[in-house]
């Protein structure tokens, strides 16, 4: 007897691989049968990539506020800063622009990422595409001699920072600017209102935060509503869970997960071997990413696996399709240096968690302990 859950599920599985086995089949192999030429096949081939990734976007924030995005985004910081090795820029130019062909609209970068390289690759990557993407920074840091040096939310700082970021983003607005970390010299109200006013000149078209406290959401929200809240959350990273996706969805803010991979970990591709660069990687300092951490957690990263093996997904793909089952209001925004992966996670878009294997995994891995904080 088949379950209409079961049917569902086989339904959107076979939907799922016939697509992947399609758009895969078509990117990694040059067609040498009739047909289409190769230059059209490949547009083809982008085009079905296109509409897979467009047909299911997301709003962020409420009324006049809300963004329309993709359900993926792309976070270009590990293009330029803290994912030990640092990509020729060439390369990481034609990603962006490739994530912008296969439909993504929603690109992400920050002054601190660099710093101020990331942006500057980012505003290149976009500029003949600019006014079609909803492009994203931050600040809230002191720069000294290219290093980062406490944060700073003085509205006189802001400003000078967002000037400059429209130099190096090559623009002359930003759609989402977010405050990176919470000031605790600076009261979130003047962070806020010296945000609106950067919307009212039209530099900046929406407010957003990072790691924000349900206090700071709500007092920044009164003085500038805030369109989305970016802060870590993957299926092993829950803190947002306690109280912040409550507060979003309350006031009507989309949330941007990042890190939703946890840094490479839920792809499996981190193992107690695994290297990271001292000088260019905070997972050197952070104790999820010991190798005892890896070790031990390694039964989390094969539940996913086991989940994922059974269903034609990789685990990178359970990880994100996961998120984006939690609400329809959050948006993940891995990061990647490679095409293969971004492709990968494009596609984590067309699964859907039926809601009973939703329920049974989600308790699965919820009873498994988690050995090292986020951060
Ligand atoms: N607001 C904040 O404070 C904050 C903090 C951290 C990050 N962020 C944002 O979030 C974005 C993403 O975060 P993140 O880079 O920390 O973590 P992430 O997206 O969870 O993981 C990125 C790492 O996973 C690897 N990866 C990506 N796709 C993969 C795949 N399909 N298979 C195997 N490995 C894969 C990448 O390596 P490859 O390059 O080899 O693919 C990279 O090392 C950043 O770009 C940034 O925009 C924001």
């Amino acid at each position: 007897m088949t379950s209409s859950s079961d049917k569902m599920e086989g339904f959107q599985r076979r939907d799922f691989l016939k697509a992947g086995v399609t758009m895969g089949a078509a990117m990694f192999v040059t067609p040498t049968w009739g047909g289409l030429g190769e230059k059209d096949q490949s547009k083809s081939n982008i085009n079905k990539n296109y509409a897979m990734v467009n047909k299911k976007r997301r709003t962020l924030g409420s009324g006049k506020h809300a963004i329309q995005v993709t359900a993926v985004g792309l976070g270009c910081m590990g293009m330029s800063w803290h994912r030990s090795f640092i990509p020729d820029r060439q390369p990481m130019i034609a990603l962006i622009r490739k994530a912008y062909d296969m439909g993504v609209n929603f690109f992400g970068t920050a002054e601190a990422y660099g710093p101020w390289k990331n942006e500057e690759l980012v505003g290149e990557a976009i500029q003949s595409f600019r006014k079609n993407v909803i492009l994203c920074s931050k600040f809230g840091f002191n720069i000294q001699n290219g290093q980062l040096s406490g944060l700073n939310s003085s509205p006189t700082h802001i400003r000078e920072v967002v000037e400059q970021s429209l130099k190096r983003l090559k623009t002359d607005y930003i759609d989402l600017l977010y405050q990176h970390r919470i000031d605790p010299n600076v009261p979130i109200e003047d962070v806020a209102g010296a945000v609106k006013d950067l919307i009212k000149e039209g530099k900046v078209l929406h407010f957003g935060l990072s790691e924000a406290d349900p206090a700071n959401i709500r007092k920044a929200h009164a003085v500038q509503p805030v369109t989305a809240l970016q802060t870590e959350y993957s299926i092993i990273s829950r803190d947002a869970e306690r109280d912040i996706l409550d507060t979003c969805e309350q006031l009507g803010i989309g949330f941007v997960a990042y890190s939703p991979i946890a840094r490479a970990l839920l792809s499996g591709y981190i193992n107690p071997l695994t290297k990271f660069d001292p000088d260019n990687d905070n997972r050197d300092t952070l104790p999820r990413y010991t190798p005892e951490a890896i070790t031990a957690n390694w039964p989390f990263i094969e539940a996913i696996q086991d989940f994922g093996n059974s269903r034609g997904l990789t685990a990178t793909q359970v990880s994100l399709a996961w998120l984006l089952a939690q609400k329809p209001w959050i948006v993940p925004i891995p990061g990647t240096t490679k095409q293969a992966h971004l492709q990968e996670n494009l596609w984590a878009i067309d699964y859907e968690f039926t809601p009973d294997e939703l329920k049974v995994f989600t308790d699965t891995i919820g009873k498994i302990r988690i050995v090292g904080a986020r951060n």
